[in-house]
């Protein structure tokens, strides 16, 4: 057993004398993948923006994103938590008016910013008109995919009408017309578990058509 703990203890030396020449050799990579695990306090910072055109202040570890933010800490549930690391889309919030996924940004990141999450569009009783198309083109089924993909939807008609291109558009010389094809193109981080893409496309086109 002493033998055996004698090996550990060796081990251990072996990798923090290891770590401590990287950081002299100025390799602090290689530092950190072989640093034994030291759990340090979290570092935690204030951080202010204005969320559904509210100032909110609050204290956070550095680390935690802005999903987990608006989630855990501002209790604004209708974000939803997909994969959690930019796959999805279900996480999909508007950052000064552009869409972001909120799980691959940090919440100090974002100091200062103008946050729009699904419950800052509008309510059941006073919808957005993308809430409100998505329920009359019955643009979900589950609905869990459906506050990211309305966010997104949102931001993609700005875009479109600010004139911005994409994969898609066939000549960036002329101005961008809201078609399917864009819509899909836009549309395709987003993604639906119960396949309501053709009604998806549908109510962009009908808000796209009322906003013209
Ligand atoms: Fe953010 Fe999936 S939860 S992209
Ligand atoms: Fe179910 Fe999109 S409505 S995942």
């Amino acid at each position: 057993m002493s033998f055996v703990r004698d090996l550990e203890l060796s081990r251990r030396d072996l990798l923090v004398t290891t770590a401590s020449a990287a950081v002299a050799a100025g390799l602090p990579g290689l530092a950190a993948a072989q640093t034994p695990t030291v759990v340090g306090a979290p570092v935690v910072s204030g951080v202010s923006f204005r969320v559904n055109g509210e100032e909110r202040r609050i204290d956070l570890d550095l680390r935690t994103t802005l999903l987990d933010t608006l989630r855990e800490h501002l209790h604004l549930t209708g974000t939803k938590k997909g994969c959690d690391h930019g796959q999805c889309g279900a996480c999909t919030v508007m950052v000064n008016g552009e869409r972001v996924y909120s799980c691959l940004t940090l919440a100090v990141m974002n100091e200062g910013a103008e946050i729009t999450t699904i419950e800052g569009l509008g309510t059941p009783d006073a919808m957005h008109a993308m809430q409100d198309a998505f329920v009359r083109h019955d643009g979900y089924q589950c609905g869990y995919c459906t506050p990211g993909q309305i966010c997104s939807a949102v931001a993609v008609l700005d875009e479109i009408a600010s004139g911005v291109p994409s994969h898609a558009s066939a000549d960036l010389l002329v101005p961008v017309a809201v078609t399917p094809e864009e819509i899909r193109e836009r549309m395709s981080g987003n993604i639906c578990r119960c396949g309501a893409y053709a009604n998806i496309v549908d109510a962009m086109i009908d808000v796209a058509e009322n906003q013209a």
